[in-house]
């Protein structure tokens, strides 16, 4: 199995070494590989880093860890994206975190979805801090992990990868839910940062 993540920031890095502790193979695709190579060599034997066109042609499962700006001239620079799961881990954030830029009639995992043409997009890994993406485990529960697309299978296919890293990952439905995901995501970053509650927090779901 091999994963293909594009970013090697917080995010990018977080999940690669989660995935990469659990044995799979990790492709991460950047603009400049020789930036990220001495940080990726610490991640793992398992994971790899190339070009964005590398990473994108490396795996069926392609993961979007990079500032929502780029997120277009990534989708648009594949013609086609047919085969491909296109994970949305972005976030849409206005300068300086003071909320989102765009929502509520749409998202960004929408817009994304118009541009990447034939991708099943998946929006997830957006709702909670890299750190719990690095290291998912509390004593007091299991971290949560919504997670929404259009497509049934994609959606399964992300959530059986959140579970093996640790989350609690619940299908949402389709990708419009992501207009509700993404100001979940500025929940939790408003407690953590705004707050000042710190990034050593992670939200739960309680069921019966
Ligand atoms: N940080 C978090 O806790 C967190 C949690 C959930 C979601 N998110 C969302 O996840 C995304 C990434 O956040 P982050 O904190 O990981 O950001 P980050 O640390 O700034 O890393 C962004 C990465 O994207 C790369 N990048 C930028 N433009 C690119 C392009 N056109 N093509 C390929 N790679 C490109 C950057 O490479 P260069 O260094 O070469 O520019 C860098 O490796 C954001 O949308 C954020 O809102 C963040």
């Amino acid at each position: 199995m091999s994963i293909s993540i594009i970013g090697a920031g917080n995010v990018g890095q977080a999940i690669a070494s989660a995935l990469s502790r659990k044995g799979v193979q990790v492709f991460i695709g950047v603009t400049d590989p020789e930036k990220y190579r001495k940080a990726v060599l610490e991640l793992g034997d398992q994971v790899s880093i190339g070009t964005v066109e590398d990473a994108i042609g490396a795996s069926e499962l392609v993961i979007l860890a990079v500032p929502y700006s780029a997120t277009e001239s990534i989708a648009k620079s594949m013609e086609n994206w047919s085969g491909k799961i296109l994970v949305d881990a972005t976030n849409p954030l206005a300068p300086a975190l003071s909320g989102l830029a765009i929502g509520t009639t749409t998202s960004g995992a929408e817009q994304l979805a118009q541009h990447a043409v034939g991708a099943r997009v998946v929006k997830a890994f957006n709702t909670t801090g890299a750190e719990n993406m690095a290291d998912s485990g509390y004593s007091s529960g299991v971290p949560f992990m919504p997670v929404c697309g259009d497509d049934a299978d994609a959606r399964q296919k992300v959530i059986a990868l959140a579970t093996m890293i640790g989350f609690d990952a619940v299908d949402c439905g389709d990708l419009s839910v992501a207009r509700y995901l993404e100001p979940f995501a500025m929940v939790w970053i408003h407690m953590a940062i705004k707050l000042g509650m710190g990034r050593r927090f992670a939200f739960a779901r309680l069921q019966r």
